[in-house]
């Protein structure tokens, strides 16, 4: 890279401290550096302000300019988020790098939820997709477009397991199972930070919300957590202990406290897991003003006692609360904390600086040709449209409503959402230009043999929100677009409506108690059902809806989530056949708001009962008003084509520690497209010294057929699958029978057994 020229007018003391440090390994540079750095300094490394506009919660001091700039020039901030483009963080690293006496570069953070200006789907969507690889490359490609506008830090991935959609955030994260959590989380972190962190390209990446964010009390955010170490280790770490065996840089703390502690100032997870235990080697940020909210929480005295309990809890860097900045001097001198602790989480964020190329050249990631050459490159375009089409999942297909026919139809499309290109970019793209999403009305124009009518039927939403801060109203009274609608879907042969959540009806501070179709949805559905019932129905939605009277009364459903800048185009060519859907559920969708939250691998209860039959009394674990199955179960999608499955067997019916055993299946191709599917094998161990859930994932495969086609698929299982976190705290496989289960989705019934010994 070449030395820019502010570069070389560095402080003296810079120039000879990098010099003499280059030959070191990044351990001894660091070591170095911190030996000449002050205890302000060193604090400062610990201290992250927000970028002067965008504001993604609320800041304490109003985001004071003139104090942030005075801090940046003493070497008082060490990382900025939210500041972003080549033109901004060059002029921000600058002052960082030149003003300030030692010169020690920024880090620049921001949300990189699901792409940076070319927006990718969202990520519960694409862990509909169950392709591993695609979700690399998205993150990738992500990474990529960030990389060169800047930032070379994202808080990213989410990977918080929850099993309420009425969190708003279940948008973010990759769903209810721990396993397909895992997966999605590793393959995000090899994605954002690649092989090289130091290239232009990669970002460090942070997994978050440490911990259980999202088993927040009655799915409402930032609310209480209450849960037993049997859930904390065996559902909600796993997928953080992927993302750190993946090599992650950084982890971010949660706004929930924990079975009583704030999860900020929690030593057992920060200090004893994952920096003890698991060996992380990163440094952990604080959530947005999450030290502060300890005051709130009514776990710290006031501000100085919040920075005295995060500090001891772990946490390494403050994120807008200005509170380390402020008090941690004091807390020092008081011997309230140690120099020690203040030394290991500066080495941290120095070492995570020093992997990123910082050192070597502040402005790595400032590249003003770059910028121009990848922002919105046809590459990042292809892949989105790509994984857009991989995420859709198709619940319903009767009579074979789908695909549509590409010739001679008369189509109407109706729906708030069927020409909306703002909606479906989702929550969480700050960098995005609104309304750069295709429509479903402009992608299905490309199809251009049918006639293709639109209306929009009724309004969604009273007026466009601000944006990330404000409530979005939904309209309530306003139909006069029905009849128009009517009208049209009594003249065509097929009525596709497209309804669902506004873009912003996902994500933080959303959640939500009524999970219908948001507004006069509902209404409008049922009276064009009443004059033309041949409807596809295309939900986007950033969680699983409540969809009962739709499943029951419109023939076919599409789940299209929140897809991004490619949105139109891939739900076209789903609609069209064009892509044969092989998505799959990452998420149970519930029947009823009651019965959440619900999830699959739920335990047996004293008092199981069969849905279905006659129990004989009410005594059973059960609604009154509502079955307890969901209404489409984890893991479910269907194809265009139909697979069977046969000859499903074991190797052997004995395990033996050390040993492995097959278990395999024959799926056959029995339609006549081509098409893909992701075949599951879930586990039970029906009895142990701890209760185990009814069913676990512990294996997947995608497998793509023609028709007519079968393929014999085969999974290997060893002691490890069998492994669970006991009452004793420790990770055993029992001994003792356990049923293997494989199949299309997470209801599959048919099992065979085997013993461990
Ligand atoms: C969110 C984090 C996010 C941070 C910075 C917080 O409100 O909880 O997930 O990374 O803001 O934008």
């Amino acid at each position: 890279m070449k030395m820019n020229r502010f570069f070389l007018s560095i402080s003296i003391v810079f120039l000879i401290n990098f010099s003499l440090s280059a030959q070191l390994a990044i351990n001894e540079r660091v070591a170095a550096l911190l030996s000449k750095m002050t205890l302000e300094e060193k604090i400062g490394q610990m201290n992250q302000y927000n970028g002067f506009w965008d504001f993604t919660g609320p800041s304490p001091d109003g985001g004071d300019a003139k104090v942030r700039y005075d801090h940046l020039r003493k070497g008082l901030v060490g990382s900025m988020l939210n500041v972003r483009g080549v033109k901004e963080v060059r002029s921000v690293q600058k002052i960082a790098v030149e003003e300030s006496r030692l010169g020690i570069p920024l880090i620049f953070g921001f949300d990189l939820i699901h792409g940076y200006k070319t927006i990718f789907p969202i990520p519960l969507a694409e862990a509909a997709s169950w392709d591993i690889e695609a979700i690399e490359l998205s993150a990738r490609l992500a990474a990529k477009e960030a990389a060169v506008a800047g930032i070379n830090w994202t808080f990213a991935p989410m990977v918080d397991i929850t099993r309420d959609a009425r969190w708003g955030r279940v948008m973010e994260g990759a769903g209810e199972d721990p396993y397909l959590g895992s997966l999605v989380a590793a393959a995000r972190v090899h994605g954002f930070q690649g092989e090289q962190l130091n290239s232009p390209f990669t970002i460090a990446a942070t997994a978050k919300h440490f911990a259980a964010y999202g088993f927040a009390e009655a799915g409402r955010d930032y609310n209480t957590v209450d849960i037993g170490l049997n859930t904390l280790h065996n559902i909600v770490l796993p997928p953080f202990k992927a993302t750190v065996d993946a090599g992650i840089k950084t982890v971010m703390n949660s706004f929930n406290d924990l079975n009583g502690i704030p999860a900020t100032a929690d030593t057992y997870l920060q200090r004893d897991i994952l920096k003890g235990e698991w060996g992380f080697e990163g440094f952990v940020v604080s959530d947005w003003g999450s030290i502060r909210e300890m005051i709130d929480h009514g776990y710290a005295k006031d501000r100085k006692h919040a920075g005295e309990l995060a500090v001891l809890g772990g946490s390494d860097m403050d994120m807008e609360s200005s509170i380390y900045i402020n008090e941690l001097e004091t807390l020092l001198e008081e011997n309230k904390i140690s120099l020690t602790q203040i030394d290991d989480a500066v080495s941290r964020i120095l070492k995570v600086k020093y992997e990123l190329g910082l050192f070597d050249d502040p402005y790595l990631y400032c590249n003003e040709e770059l910028e121009k050459q990848i922002t919105g490159a046809q590459e990042i375009v292809n892949a989105t449209l790509d994984v857009a089409k991989k995420s859709i999942v198709l619940l319903k297909n009767k009579n074979n409503i789908l695909p549509l026919k590409k010739k001679g139809q008369k189509i109407g499309l109706i729906g708030p959402l069927a020409a909306d290109k703002n909606s479906p970019l989702g929550n969480w793209r700050i960098a995005a230009e609104n309304n750069t999403a295709i429509s479903v009305l402009e992608g299905m124009q490309n199809y251009k043999d049918n006639e293709l009518i639109h209306t929009q039927g009724v309004r969604l939403i009273e007026k466009v929100p601000a944006g990330f801060h404000e409530e979005v109203s939904i309209n309530t009274h306003d139909k006069t677009g029905f009849e128009e609608a009517i009208e049209l879907a009594r003249k065509v042969d097929v009525v596709v409506m497209v309804l669902g959540e506004y873009g912003f009806q996902s994500g933080e501070g959303r959640s939500r108690t009524q999970l219908g179709l948001p507004g006069l949805q509902q209404e409008l559905l049922e009276k064009v059902a009443q004059v033309n019932p041949n409807i596809v129905l295309v939900v986007m939605n950033g969680r699983p809806l409540i969809l009962n009277w739709a499943a029951e009364n419109i023939p076919a459903l599409v789940e299209a989530w929140h897809l991004g800048t490619q949105s139109g185009n891939a739900i076209a060519q789903v609609l069209y056949g064009d892509y044969n859907p092989s998505g799959k559920l990452p998420m149970s969708f519930p029947r009823s708001v009651g019965q959440l939250p619900l999830y699959y691998n739920h335990k047996s209860t004293g008092r199981p009962g069969k849905e279905g039959e006659d129990p004989g009394s009410v005594f059973w674990s059960h609604y009154g008003d509502e079955k307890n199955s969901p209404l489409f179960p984890f893991g479910f999608g269907l194809s265009y084509t139909k697979f069977e499955y046969s000859k499903f067997k074991l190797s052997t019916n004995n395990l033996n520690p050390g040993g492995s055993i097959k278990a395999s299946v024959e799926v056959k191709n029995t339609g006549a497209v081509k098409g893909k599917e992701v075949v599951q094998l879930y586990l039970q161990d029906p009895y142990a010294s701890t209760t185990r859930p009814v069913k676990e994932l512990k294996g997947f495969q995608m497998i793509e057929l023609a028709p007519g086609e079968s393929k014999l698929v085969s999974f290997t299982l060893s002691e490890a699958d069998l492994k669970f976190f006991n009452a004793n705290q420790k990770w055993i496989a029992e001994p003792g029978m356990f049923h293997v289960f494989i199949g299309s989705d997470s209801s599959i019934k048919e099992k065979r057994s085997f013993e461990f010994k």
